[in-house]
């Protein structure tokens, strides 16, 4: 049993708090924050951009609530840390996880610093510590099933994939804080990496990228309209997204995949089903419940620290490639 720490209880903390709660492997000790008497009347993740669930505060009656993780580590044994905090204290936190010999998983985007998450990559090597970070895209089914086609060639070579995601402008928690959300990367480094880091874990970097871009209340990068092209392959991959819409816009993501034998579609706007459309006939498989990529994501990190395995299908040295791509979008 792998004894951890949630630490910032946020939109973020919370869902991963109620998968910890669900994994028999994982024993929940202590959750960090800097606002502590919040914890416990704070239990409902619907303030995010798309509901991850409650949590029964009977739940946490027995769970020790810390103002610091350094605090928490004097009172506290633990084998591995849940990052959750906002991306601009991602290294400092990370590095004081690692520094006090504990596995961490570490919300994306990883650090926009690439020097620093480097740093990082060799701390975790250097203490042999499990270093992942949550790339929950890749855990989350639909996109699962997608990348399984990709890969057994059921349908033929992909030749086109278009991903996207598009929310309202964050609003919760300490986004609300125009110092805090301005150092988040903009949509550029916090949304639209979801699917930019997708598009490289199923397809692979791009030889070129063509980018089009918004400025938006975050950054200048807000809205995202960018083509990958392949020089070794006949695929082309476009990704859209942003959070440049009014706060109540409903979030949406998807994709459209053009494999040479189908065209697919999947959208949370209508989630449960991928319609699969081939020269015959139009029909659907379920979907999966894209939610649950929070919880696989969780289980494999328990799984790979318990063991002692590396991270393959989310390794570090991947999510910093991704924040090189998304650095791709707008140094021309
Ligand atoms: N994987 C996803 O789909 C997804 C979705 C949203 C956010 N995120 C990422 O999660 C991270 C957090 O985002 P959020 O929306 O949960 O933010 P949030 O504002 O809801 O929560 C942040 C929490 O961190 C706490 N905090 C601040 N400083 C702290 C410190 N020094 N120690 C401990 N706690 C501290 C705050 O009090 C707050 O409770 C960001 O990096 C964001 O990019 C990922």
């Amino acid at each position: 049993m792998l004894h951890v720490a949630v630490i910032g209880f946020g939109f973020m903390g919370m869902t991963h708090t109620l998968n910890i709660l669900r994994n028999k492997s994982l024993r929940l000790r202590a959750i960090v924050d800097i606002q502590p008497d919040a914890v416990k009347k704070n239990l409902h993740s619907k303030g995010g951009n798309f509901d991850t669930g409650y949590i029964d505060p009977a739940q946490l009656a027995d769970i020790q609530i810390y103002a610091s993780l350094q605090e928490c580590l004097m009172a506290e044994k633990l084998d591995a840390v849940i990052i959750s905090v906002h991306t601009r204290l991602h290294y400092e936190i990370t590095k004081q996880a690692l520094d006090n010999d504990l596995h961490v998983f570490l919300e994306k985007p990883f650090c926009l610093d690439i020097a620093q998450a480097r740093e990082l990559i060799e701390l975790a090597g250097k203490k042999e510590k499990i270093l992942m970070i949550g790339h929950v895209v890749r855990f989350m089914p639909p996109y699962e099933r997608l990348m399984q086609w990709i890969d057994s060639g059921e349908f033929g070579p992909l030749k086109f994939l278009s991903l996207s995601r598009f929310s309202g402008r964050p609003v919760w928690g300490e986004w609300k804080d125009g110092a805090v959300s301005g150092t988040s990367g903009g949509a550029l480094f916090d949304l639209v990496i979801h699917d930019i880091d997708f598009a490289f874990y199923a397809v692979g970097l791009p030889s070129d990228i063509q980018s089009s871009l918004l400025p938006g209340e975050l950054s200048p990068y807000d809205y995202v309209n960018a083509v990958w092209k392949y020089e070794d392959r006949d695929t082309l991959v476009k990704i859209e997204g942003g959070n440049i819409f009014h706060t109540d816009f409903p979030f949406q993501a998807g994709y459209i995949a053009r494999f040479e034998k189908a065209s697919l579609v999947y959208t949370t706007l209508k989630a449960e089903v991928i319609r699969i459309a081939d020269e015959e006939r139009l029909y659907d498989v379920e979907a999966g419940d894209a939610g649950e990529g929070f919880y696989n994501e969780i289980s494999y990190f328990a799984e790979c620290a318990m063991t002692g395995r590396q991270p393959v299908k989310c390794l570090p040295e991947s999510a910093l490639k991704t924040i090189e791509l998304c650095y791709r979008h707008i140094d021309k």
